[in-house]
């Protein structure tokens, strides 16, 4: 038996926890192990596939980024290829892959990815390919699991930053808006927002109004709360509004997503005359080392899906439904993106507390 582990899209703390259980739990049942290098380039010629063994995997489980490195250009059914004028085009290099993959005696593959890698898996298992996935996105936006390793760690990178920016905009009766990842969904907002006992938070679920967030920056000022603390998701958007864009992306990637707090500090200071400042915490929120919670959940996820491979349980994803991990069809986690329901007890915590939503 050979099985090929790839990582795809954005990168999230526990990739590594994931790999290196695979790759124990293949290894023990006497199974060879193949690494795919950035996603699925090292299957196209433009990056190599790796024999992983017990040695390749020692002592990595606590260290963020993937020893696989990863790419959110190497979609096989869309591959990046330069026309001789320099100019990018999109090609479906496909078959050329699962040739590579017959030519390399690859049993199965166990993909780790976000819904883009997910999209991905459940072609290429049309195709017949045996693939399980592995659920990876800090903004735990997959549904069927209760949550995406990497989401806790971007969580806690969050309320630390948060923790930090509450001193020092009370020393200086400032309001500071930070901005997190979260391009369709405010998981990551809500979550760090209430635990770090934000003044408002703005998520894409909850379109605002920006009249309603001064008016509560202005309601602390008036009960002696000089400074407030605004976490906004990058995709948040006011009502009737869009969400803010940075620019273009390369070809074969996602729009580029952000820009939002700093139109908030702006608009914000313009209307109620207080000093406001921004920050956008980016790629902090997908490094460092996984926290307890992800390394855990990263290495049950991965032992998961080298059973559910013994067990021929393909064209399905492992997923955290308390107190077990389960598997469930690809098609049932690709059918609508988890996103924050506005009634969740999150929420209504959140709002119980006195936190705005900008509604
Ligand atoms: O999909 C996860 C995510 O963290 C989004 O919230 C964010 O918009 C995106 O990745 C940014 O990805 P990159 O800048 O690496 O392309």
């Amino acid at each position: 038996m050979r099985i090929a582990i790839s990582t795809g899209g954005g990168d999230a703390p526990g990739l590594n926890a994931v790999i290196r259980a695979a790759v124990l739990s293949a290894v023990r049942r006497g199974w060879d192990v193949l690494g795919i290098m950035r996603g699925y380039a090292g299957l196209l010629g433009d990056d190599e596939v790796i024999p992983l063994t017990r040695e390749s995997v020692q002592g990595i489980a606590h260290l963020g980024g993937t020893i696989l490195r990863t790419t959110n250009r190497a979609n096989p059914f869309q591959y990046p290829r330069s026309r001789p004028d320099g100019t990018l085009e999109e090609v479906d290099r496909s078959d050329e892959l699962l040739k590579r993959v017959v030519d390399l005696g690859i049993d199965a593959i166990i993909s780790i990815g976000g819904d883009g890698s997910l999209a991905i898996a459940q072609k290429l298992h049309g195709r017949g390919v045996k693939i399980v996935c592995v659920p990876k996105t800090i903004d735990n936006d997959v549904s069927g699991t209760l949550t995406t390793f990497g989401f806790d760690t971007a969580v806690n990178t969050a309320i630390e930053a948060i923790d930090k920016l509450h001193t020092t905009a009370e020393s200086h009766d400032r309001v500071i808006v930070m901005e997190v990842m979260g391009r369709h969904t405010g998981f990551i907002a809500l979550h760090s927002g209430v635990a770090g006992t934000a003044d408002v938070i703005l998520i894409p679920e909850i379109p605002y109004d920006i009249e309603k967030v001064c008016e509560k920056i202005r309601e602390r000022d008036r009960t002696g709360r000089r400074f407030s603390i605004v976490v906004v998701a990058e995709g948040a958007f006011p009502v009737g509004g869009q969400f803010s864009v940075l620019g273009d992306s390369l070809p074969g990637q996602a729009v580029r997503v952000g820009g939002v707090a700093d139109r908030l500090a702006r608009e914000i200071q313009a209307r109620t005359g207080k000093e406001c400042r921004s920050l956008v915490l980016g790629h902090l929120q997908r490094g460092g080392m996984p926290t307890g919670f992800d390394r855990l959940l990263a290495t049950r996820f991965g032992a998961a899906a080298v059973r559910a491979i013994a067990d021929g349980r393909c064209g399905e994803m492992v997923a955290l439904q308390p107190p077990n991990i389960v598997t469930i069809p690809l098609a049932e986690a690709l059918r609508e993106q988890k996103r924050v329901n506005p009634q969740h007890d999150v929420v209504t915590t959140a709002r119980a507390i006195g936190i705005s939503f900008g509604d």
